[in-house]
């Protein structure tokens, strides 16, 4: 096999490139000399076949349909694991032992209080304000609050950066959605797990006892593991990009968290419940596949970037979709039902399976956050809150990395050649 592609141009051999081989995954040109050896730069709208950096965080093989955390199977971590143990999983690269997963969980719960003046902070908000608005504002201002972790060249305060973020993103997540209902915020319970915590600090009353429903507490926690990192994705890149500057971290997952809030990223579970909203009766969904097919719409939730096969995420959150809604004793919801027709008619139609379109992860994750009562608007809000994670362990693993560079893509210039400037009365 070759290990390296020559560029001709005009039958004039122009470099001699290199072929990089990667664990897993397809080979990969290293083009890093071109413009220095050729003149030239490539041009690749979108990044569909550039890598933008060497990563050992998580792999994933679109035609397969495989997700892999540092080599561990999806499926696996969501059946025999639990989120914080993902998060050190993530940024360590290995499994904990018990001695430090009790450490590491010891550690995020120490830290999931806010600073005082961060609960004034949110008073600057109108009360109607997106959640993911605030999440934004109030992410990026903790670096106006932990001065004392911010130098990112030392790796004490980076370590502490990254506990503090995962420690405290719930925290702010959920007064966001506190703030905008007008309701108290709740201080983090030590005592609870990290996605009992969160339910506790959304939907506990100051004035009552709040015991989490063990059942929905494992299905945020499996909704949190599913989301909490997939490779170089748009989001990811983002924090990337902005750290490669040298930014702090506090302000790197801000960038992040901004880039989430789009629609083709992650506001499609909010999406599909939108379209469940819209088709509003089983009678209607033919109606709705023919608009699909003449392109008037799309099926949210079907069809993913990576993925031309089932996504991996998908069918596990389909499990957790029956155990949450039989819990709920709602199997006969009717919008349930609906998506649950939706995809049945959807999985058996040529359009979708001659174009590999199969339901994502966000098909089934809207139903379920919808069931255990989390407001449509926060849906991106604990997509950011999972993937925080996986930010942050990037932004590490690219501030370790003694080849980093701060990130500087190139263009293909279209725009007008050189002119003289023309004073405004002769224009
Ligand atoms: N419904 C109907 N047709 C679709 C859908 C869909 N959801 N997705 C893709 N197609 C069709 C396209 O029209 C196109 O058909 P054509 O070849 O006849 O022109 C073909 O499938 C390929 O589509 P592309 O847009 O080229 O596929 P791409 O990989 O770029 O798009 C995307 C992926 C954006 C996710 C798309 O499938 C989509 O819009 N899905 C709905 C939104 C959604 O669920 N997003 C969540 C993604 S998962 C996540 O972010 C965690």
């Amino acid at each position: 096999m070759s290990d390296s592609v020559k560029l001709v141009k005009n039958n004039q051999e122009l470099i001699d490139l290199p072929v990089l081989q990667g664990t897993l995954g397809p080979d990969v040109i290293d083009i890093r000399t071109l413009n220095a050896k050729a003149g030239m730069f490539t041009l690749d709208p979108g990044f569909l076949s550039t890598a933008s950096c060497e990563s050992k965080i998580t792999f994933i093989d679109g035609d397969k349909g495989l997700l892999y955390y540092r080599g561990y199977p999806i499926e696996q971590l969501a059946e025999h694991s639990d989120y914080l143990e993902v998060c050190y999983l993530l940024i360590n690269g290995e499994l904990p032992t018990k001695e430090q997963k009790d450490q590491f969980v010891d550690i995020i719960s120490h830290h999931s209080m806010v600073h005082e003046q961060l609960t004034w902070f949110f008073r600057g908000f109108r009360r109607d304000a997106h959640p993911m608005a605030m999440m934004v504002g109030v992410v990026g201002a903790l670096s106006a609050f932990y001065q004392d972790s911010l130098d990112i060249t030392n790796p004490r305060h980076r370590q502490i950066a990254m506990d503090r973020l995962i420690a405290k993103v719930p925290t702010i997540a959920a007064m966001c959605y506190r703030y905008s209902i007008g309701a108290p915020f709740n201080f983090p319970q030590n005592k609870l797990s990290y996605s009992e915590n969160f339910l506790h600090m959304m939907f506990a009353s100051p004035c009552e006892e709040y015991k989490p429903n063990p059942v929905i507490a494992k299905a945020l926690d499996r909704i949190f593991i599913l989301h909490a990192d997939h490779e170089q994705n748009a989001s990811t890149s983002t924090v990337r990009l902005a750290g490669s500057s040298g930014a702090n971290p506090f302000a790197c997952i801000s960038s992040g968290i901004a880039c989430l809030w789009g629609p083709a990223h992650g506001g499609a579970n909010e999406a599909v419940l939108k379209m469940l909203d819209e088709i509003g009766d089983e009678s209607n969904i033919e109606a709705f596949i023919e608009g699909v097919k003449n392109r008037t719409h799309r099926l949210m939730g079907f069809g993913h970037r990576v993925y031309k096969n089932m996504d991996p995420r998908a069918a596990i959150m389909r499990t957790t979709c029956y155990e949450v809604l039989s819990e709920l004793g709602l199997q006969d919801d009717p919008k349930f039902k609906l998506a649950m027709k939706l995809e049945e008619i959807a999985l058996q139609d040529p359009y979708f399976t001659e174009r590999k379109l199969y339901p994502n992860v966000d098909f089934y994750s809207g139903i379920v956050l919808s069931a255990i009562g989390i407001p449509v608007s926060m849906f991106t809000v604990i997509f950011a809150l999972a993937r925080t994670v996986g930010w942050i362990s990037h932004w590490a693993e690219m501030i370790s990395d003694p080849q980093q560079k701060i990130g500087r893509p190139r263009q293909l210039y279209t725009g007008s050649k050189r002119r003289d400037f023309v004073q405004v009365d002769k224009r």
